[in-house]
């Protein structure tokens, strides 16, 4: 049996943050809850949200404690706020960290806290229920697609699998947002750096996906476009900062590709989860590193699929065999890195080389390998952290 889920709602175009407060008062909201961080404060993006929702005559309680790699300690608190605020819908105002806490959050005002049991590895998708206040997302980077993904990244502080903490997934169709506010005005002002590592995670997530296993033909046809809408636009994004039409299509693309990992994602992520709370490397830059080594390791199973990839990326393709057209894709990734500035590999990015026996093994433990074209063991793991050194 398959299950696919479409995302609900996404609007999309310059100036749609505007329409914040008509959004909430459609689902008979009263009292709003805005979830954010102190970046997002500082850019004057959540002025632009309680505008808009004070414009709407409606009041809010703000939380804003987010902090990069959020964890179950900041979720519960935002929980305790949105209790003692007697708030009736959730909005998240920020990047990936911003949307998967308020997911989180969300979850944990109807179900029985500690976050633990709804954990994807002990089985959490059962213990969910849609039962949950209504959810918007308005990202204001290009790159997680957390805006319409099913699953929320949180640090986990209790269990510890080693010497540190571990991010764990919790993974439902009940956490998908119910409407996706893309307004691309609002990430005008997003540095070059954050633009490229964001804006090569949202690459990866269309690339991982593409190659992942599960029989999914509508995400892979999703992907391929991302691929396209992203590819062709990243370095003007870079270089271009205050396109409104260049960050639109990222945004759009981004969105994309993240509705197309359901389908799956692949060993990139399951690497790259290991180093942000550890190194600590942001999941973009991590996944830039890591994408060309993996799809070498990934060559032998995923060529014809690469190839495809590489008429995505805009590559012409025409006098390749298969195999130079997929290799054409893994030399273009690495050409966006440089032309990015990317840290040439994890050493130069901060990683401290003793730590990846163990980084190994922890990948493991992460399921996103789990649909990577090719099976990884941990020695593989070991090797695809060291080439990417
Ligand atoms: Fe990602």
């Amino acid at each position: 049996m398959l299950n696919y889920f479409l995302p609900p709602h996404i609007e999309f175009g310059d100036g749609a943050i505007q329409n914040l407060g008509e959004h909430v008062k459609a689902f008979d909201g009263k009292k709003p809850f805005l979830v954010s961080d102190a970046g997002v404060i500082n850019a004057g993006i959540l002025a632009k949200a309680t505008d808009a929702l004070e414009a709407s005559g409606l009041s809010y309680a703000t939380y804003s404690e987010i902090e990069p790699n959020p964890t179950d300690i900041s979720v519960t608190q935002g929980v305790d706020v949105y209790k003692a605020e007697t708030c009736d819908v959730v909005i998240a105002v920020g990047g990936g960290s911003v949307m998967d806490a308020a997911k989180a959050i969300r979850l944990l005002t109807t179900h029985t806290p500690p976050l633990e049991p709804y954990y994807a590895d002990v089985g959490g998708i059962e213990q969910i229920r849609g039962d949950m206040p209504p959810l918007i997302c308005v990202p204001t980077t290009a790159g997680t697609g957390s805006e319409v993904s099913q699953g929320s990244i949180i640090t986990d502080t209790s269990l510890q699998t080693t010497d540190r903490w571990r991010k764990r997934a919790i993974v439902t169709p009940f956490n998908m947002s119910n409407i996706a506010l893309l307004d691309p005005g609002i990430t005008l002002g997003m540095p070059p750096a954050l633009t490229a590592a964001t804006g090569m995670d949202a690459i990866t997530h269309g690339i991982e996906a593409y190659v992942a296993t599960k029989y999914h033909p509508i995400a892979e046809g999703v992907a391929l476009q991302a691929l396209r809408m992203l590819s062709a636009n990243i370095q003007q994004v870079y270089h271009k900062g205050e396109d409104v039409t260049a960050r639109g299509e990222m945004l759009l693309g981004s969105c994309m590709a993240a509705f197309s990992f359901q389908k799956g994602l692949g060993a990139v992520h399951s690497l790259a989860h290991q180093l942000s709370t550890d190194a600590p490397i942001p999941h973009g830059v991590a996944n830039a590193i890591l994408l060309p080594p993996v799809m070498e390791f990934n060559f032998s199973h995923a060529s014809e699929k690469y190839a495809e990839i590489a008429r995505a990326l805009g590559i012409d393709t025409s006098n390749m065999d298969i195999d130079e057209a997929g290799h054409a894709a893994i030399d273009k990734i690495r050409a966006y890195n440089t032309v990015l500035n990317m840290p040439t590999g994890l050493g130069e990015a901060g990683l401290d080389r003793g730590k990846i026996p163990k980084l190994g093994a922890d990948a493991m433990l992460d399921h996103c390998h789990k649909f990577n074209p090719r099976v990884c063991r941990e020695e593989d793991m070991v090797d695809l952290f060291e080439a990417a050194f």
